[in-house]
Order: structure tokens, then sequence, then C-alpha cells
């Protein structure tokens, strides 16, 4: 039976944002001699790391840094993404005319160009998978190192520029509701599905607004795919259709991305100069899953690299619990590389229609508008309205 969570009272949530009647903007300076790109800031999980974890103290389960991760031959070694090539931060940043964005953790990154902040494992919340990932409050806090260190580089005026030029992708959520709820009871008894989804939505707003406060103004969001057709999650599915997805994680991702739709809207209203970029994943890669042949795949339902039924024992690579995996030839055929992860065709597709797709698929703007089209916006002093004390009553209430 489909449990439906209907997300009709987001009213509480999106009466603190409201609570936000004005922020604190500092105009930025003159025009600038120094030109930069459009930089590329990346928030979020596997989707979009591009190595953190390979420097952190982890689980393998939460690292791509070995064989056959990156087979393709792109990279010349396995580099720590969850594909066997590219993921879709890697195609956009070439769209933008930008080159690879390093990761954080990377000793002597480059930072003009934008930081990818990203770890496999992370959640909006600390709890989901703590200890073992990077999670969101402290990717803030690495942007915030970034920022410091553009500063003395760059000096303020520059820094300013640069930041608010910028676009900040966000890709989080999913393990928030994989392993951070469905795999922990304890979590489900404190809280019911509709009360866990505002919590993740509330925090993700509270980044947001921390972004938005130190110069953020234009935001890509990467939606929640349908998490219960990821072939680990179909492996778990042992009620009724046996082989069919796993209805409660899905249903948790599309209550996710309904949520998150509202507070964008609400949020473009509420704070001055934001622009987004929201996307709609779920429907994009349930296409691809149910008629795979339509779109040049020959499998939407196996990964191409993993264990047991439909691939979907965490196994890829030999170095997790499970030490044996099968190979798939070829990697192109398939929606799924691992059994969470999808392949780098998948990821090129996707960073394409993100890129310039229809509103059905990216909206109200893509990323083409963001990075190429869309200036920022002059603030001057008359559009600066501070009330320190509705910014006080904001944070309390959050
Ligand atoms: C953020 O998450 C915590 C649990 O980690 C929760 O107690 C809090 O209410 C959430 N904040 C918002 C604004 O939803």
């Amino acid at each position: 039976m489909e449990r439906r969570l209907i997300m009709s009272d987001f009213g509480f949530l999106l009466a603190y944002v409201t609570l936000l009647l004005s922020v604190s903007l500092e105009a930025s300076g003159g025009p600038s001699e120094i030109k930069t790109g459009t930089a590329f800031f990346i928030f979020g999980d596997s989707s979009v790391d591009s190595g953190n974890n390979n420097y952190i103290d982890t689980i393998p389960e939460n690292r791509g840094n070995y064989k056959p991760y990156a087979q393709n031959g792109f990279f010349k070694e396995p580099t720590g993404r969850f594909s066997d090539g590219r993921i879709i931060v890697d195609y956009i940043a070439e769209y933008a005319n930008l080159p690879l964005i390093p990761p954080f953790l990377q000793p002597s990154a480059e930072y003009v160009n934008g930081v990818n902040f990203a770890s496999g494992g992370a959640g909006v919340l600390s709890t989901t998978n703590q200890g073992q990932a990077i999670d969101l409050k402290t990717q803030l806090k690495h942007f915030e190192e970034v920022q410091n260190s553009l500063t003395k580089k760059l000096g303020d005026a520059e820094t300013k520029e640069l930041l608010s030029e910028a676009v900040y992708f966000i890709s989080i959520g999913s393990n928030d509701y994989m392993g951070g709820y469905l795999g922990n009871p304890r979590m489900q008894e404190q809280h019911p599905p509709e009360e866990y989804v505002g919590m993740i939505i509330g925090n993700l707003t509270q980044a947001i607004q921390e972004l938005y406060e130190k110069g953020g103004r234009k935001f890509g969001f990467l939606s929640l795919s349908p998490l219960g057709c990821l072939p680990a999650l179909r492996a778990l599915n042992t009620k009724s259709n046996v082989g069919s997805c796993f209805e409660e994680a899905s249903t948790l991702a599309l209550a996710h991305n309904n949520a998150l739709k509202a507070v964008l809207t609400r949020i473009e209203h509420l704070f001055m100069g934001f622009k987004y970029s929201n996307s709609y994943f779920y429907n994009w890669l349930d296409d691809r899953i149910n008629n795979p042949t339509k779109f040049g795949f020959k499998d939407g339902v196996n990964a191409c690299c993993g264990t047991g039924p439909y691939g979907g024992i965490f196994s890829c690579g030999g170095t997790k619990k499970v030490r044996e995996y099968q190979l798939c030839d070829n990697a192109d055929d398939y929606v799924w590389w691992d059994s969470f992860h999808p392949t780098e065709r998948i990821h090129e597709q996707f960073a394409k229609a993100l890129w310039d797709g229809p509103p059905s698929y990216v909206a109200p703007y893509n990323l083409k508008d963001l990075f190429l089209t869309i200036n920022k916006e002059k603030l001057t002093i008359g559009d600066i309205v501070d009330n320190p004390e509705n910014e006080q009553t904001f944070y309390e209430s959050l």
C-alpha cells in the first residue's frame, strides 16, 4: 500500500521564512578591474562528490577511489567520483567554460573558479552517517574558510563580486531518507515521515539562507530521484510485489521535492536578488528506468557493478563488506553504475537537461541562464534595509 505524504502543512515552515522581513546586505564596491569567470560552488553528497572523501577517515562504502570506479578512462585513475567516469558537475563546469572544480580537501586547490565541498554519504542532518561523511553544516564552514582565503587573496570588493556572481549548486537529502530515516528505526519512532521531511527542509532552508547572507545569489538544486528504484533499495523490497521499487523511499523523495519547490518559491519573493534553478530529476530518471530503450539504454533496473538481485548488494570494487562483485560489459547500456549511483551517461544526459533544458526539467531558470545570462543584481544603498531585530527573531525561531 502506498502511503501518501501530503505536504499541505508547510505553512509552519514558510512562517519563519516570512519572519525574515529583511536581511542585511552589504553594498558591493565599484566596478572591478580583475575579471574572473562565474565561479561554481558545489555542496552535497555522493551525487556530486569529486573526491573530498579521499581525504577523510571513512568507510569504503563512502569512497570511490578504487577500481572499477572511473573505468571508462576519462580520468587516468579513480578520483573518488561515484561513477564509471564523470559526474554531473563536471559537465556543468565544462558547459560554463570552467576547468574541473577541485575538491575542497585536495591539497593546494585553486579557489577562484569555485570549490566542491560535497562528501559521499553526507546528509542535511549531521546525525546522518555521522562520523563517516562531511555533513552540510561542516561544508558551509569550509565555504567560510574559502571566503576568508579569497578575501585575503583578492580583497574584499573582488571577493564580494565573485561570490555574488557565483552559482551555488546543492545536491543533498537522499542519505537523510535512506540511512538516516528508513535505516534508522529510532528516528522513525521519534518522527513521523511528514515531520522528518519538515526537519530536512527546515535545515536545508537555513543552509540556503546562510549562503545568501554570505553573498550567494544564484542557486541550483538537484532534486531527489525515485530513491526506491535504486538497485540497493529495489533489492530490499521484500513486500507483496517483489521486483518493484521500494515505495516508501520514493514517497519520501517526492514529499521532499514538493516541499523544496514550495520553499524556493517563497524564498524567491523574500530574498532580494535570489535566483534559482530547480530540477525535476524524479520523473526524468523514472522515464529512463521504465523505458530505457527509448533513451538509448538497454537496462534501467540492474546495476552494472554489484552483486545479488539487481546488483543491489553494494559490493562494487571488492573493498566493501561483500568482496565479490560482477561487472557488466558496457556501462553505457545501463542507467545504474553501482547499487546507488547512476552511470556517466546518465550524469551527462542530466547535465545537458539542467544546462539548457525545458521548464519541465528545470525551472524557473536553467543553469545556462544562471551562469551566462543573469547578471548580478546591482545593489544600491537604497535597497538596503537593515533591521537586526527581525533577523534575530528569524534565527531564534529556527
Ligand atoms: C534541524 O534539524 C534538527 C534535528 O537535527 C531539528 O531539531 C530542527 O528542528 C531542524 N531545524 C529546522 C529549522 O527545521
